[in-house]
């Protein structure tokens, strides 16, 4: 069992500092702005910076130029979501110039990256804090000190050991909310940099997420999406309870109504845990199972752990306990080496499946990882158009598995008023399928019952069924 220790934040000598930021301004107005790149454990984490900056007095600002603090909470999985940091930090500069007290800092992935600091303070000298991915509570007092001493300030950890409860959150929407429930990841897929930048696994005690959820479903939250990069290895190193078993307490919490998590390994999925999903009425009947490839060859380079005939039993074994389970996926094209005839695997496992939708990568390279150095670049004109190939399939078995729904009546957890419409209602079904439907505001964060009247690529529309 590995030595994990666990801290609060009420306790650390970092807290005050929220304070001392607060007791700097003196009650003169300043903002904030968090920009997030990146996955929802990114998101999670852009919660805590902002309940944070909002204890140390800060509001929010609209924009990233005319805030008086900016952090850019990074993303490395792949190579473009660098790139855009590096454009928006370079927009900064004049800004920096001429309001030489703002802040400029930079947190998460992407900074424990090697090389990544050195690269930041030669090219962006300007930038006032770089924090990295294991020491979040340290922001106030790192603030403190770049504003009172006006010098630069650095923090990256090399090691991960703790994890700190209690830190602040400022969730911005009452209906659902994101749990994290573990941190990092030990499975080392040899494309990926995440267990290089994220560190060990470590998994949060289940009675602090027990309550963690007991205390948002007090507060009217309906759904809770628990976070992890392999949540089926929840507790594995700690002991507690398994996943499934988590999976059956949350499902006690009085007013809690849906439980969904993300992201699960085919190689760790268990039978258990199809059967907790099965049986938990709050357990919504989706997942999201990244295959990356349909390849055994590709499968096995990328450090997979199963084959594409394992992957395809676990489907089986889903739909057969939750026959209409909804199965999301990700997929890499392009990785090294990968040939017209592994990319025809992939296709053809795809067609098989008829995933409701997946989200699509082209291999991106990430030096410090094993593939980085295989031979077998894939050709760019290739790769477009296997892509091209693949996202006309996920769009052909998109609409296929919509059409299970037309005509059909299902229950809507109404999320707000729908992005490109905003007299129409939004919301999702239990298989995380999006509804647009007329209604009235005071339907948001309810439960409604909505018949689906027609099927489009990446919405169901329907109507209001009367109560
Ligand atoms: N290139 C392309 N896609 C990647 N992913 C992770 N690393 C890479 C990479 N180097 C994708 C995987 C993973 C998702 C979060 O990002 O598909 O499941
Ligand atoms: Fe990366 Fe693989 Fe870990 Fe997912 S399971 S975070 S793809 S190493």
């Amino acid at each position: 069992m590995q030595n994990q220790n666990i801290l609060s934040f009420n306790q650390m000598e970092e807290k005050q500092y929220l304070l001392k930021v607060k007791d700097f301004f003196n009650n003169k107005p300043h903002t904030y702005f968090v920009e997030t790149y990146g996955c929802q454990m990114n998101v999670r984490d852009s919660q805590t910076l902002k309940g944070m900056f909002e204890e140390m007095g800060y509001t929010e600002s609209a924009d990233r130029l005319s805030a008086d603090a900016v952090i850019f909470n990074t993303c490395c999985v792949r190579e473009g979501a660098e790139d855009r940091l590096l454009g928006n930090l370079g927009k900064l500069k004049s800004e920096k110039k001429k309001r030489p007290d703002m802040l400029v800092m930079i947190c998460g992935c992407m900074m424990q990256e090697k090389g990544s600091l050195e690269n930041i303070k030669k090219r962006f000298p300007f930038v006032d804090v770089v924090l990295g991915t294991h020491n979040t509570h340290q922001l106030p007092l790192l603030m403190f000190n770049a504003l009172t001493k006006k010098e630069k300030q650095y923090s990256l950890f090399e090691k991960e050991s703790s994890i700190v409860e209690d830190m602040p959150v400022l969730r911005e929407k009452d209906v659902f909310a994101f749990i994290n429930i573990m941190y990092g990841c030990n499975n080392f897929c040899s494309y990926c940099i995440v267990p290089y930048v994220r560190g060990r696994e470590r998994s949060r005690k289940s009675e602090d997420i027990i309550k963690e959820a007991e205390h948002l479903a007090l507060r009217g939250v309906k759904e809770i999406t628990l976070l992890g990069q392999n949540v089926n290895s929840y507790g594995k190193n700690t002991l507690d309870i398994t996943f499934p078993d988590l999976l059956r307490k949350l499902n006690q919490i009085d007013g809690l109504e849906r439980i969904r998590f993300m992201t699960s390994h085919p190689k760790d999925l268990s039978d258990d845990l199809i059967k907790a999903m099965a049986e938990c009425e709050k357990v919504c009947k989706y997942i999201h199972l990244p295959v990356q490839s349909g390849s055994n060859r590709i499968l096995e380079k990328m450090n997979r752990k199963y084959s594409r005939e394992d992957y395809l039993k676990i489907v089986e074994k889903l739909k057969k306990a939750m026959p209409d389970i909804a199965i999301t996926t990700d997929i890499i094209v392009g990785f090294p080496g990968e040939t017209d005839e592994d990319f025809q695997f992939t296709y053809d496992l795809y067609k098989e499946v008829c995933f409701n939708s997946a989200f699509t990568f082209i291999y991106s390279k990430r030096i410090g990882t094993p593939a980085a150095k295989m031979d077998g670049q894939v050709d760019s004109e290739k790769i477009k158009e296997r892509m091209a190939r693949l996202i006309a399939l996920s769009e052909e078995c998109s609409l296929k598995s919509n059409e299970i729904y037309l005509n059909k009546t299902y229950p809507v957890l109404v999320e707000g008023t729908a992005k490109k419409d905003e007299t129409l209602l939004c919301g999702k079904t239990d298989h995380g399928r999006t509804v647009v439907f007329n209604g009235s505001l005071d339907k948001i964060g309810k439960i409604v019952n909505v018949k689906i009247t027609k099927i489009k690529l990446n919405v169901l529309v329907g109507e209001l069924e009367e109560e």
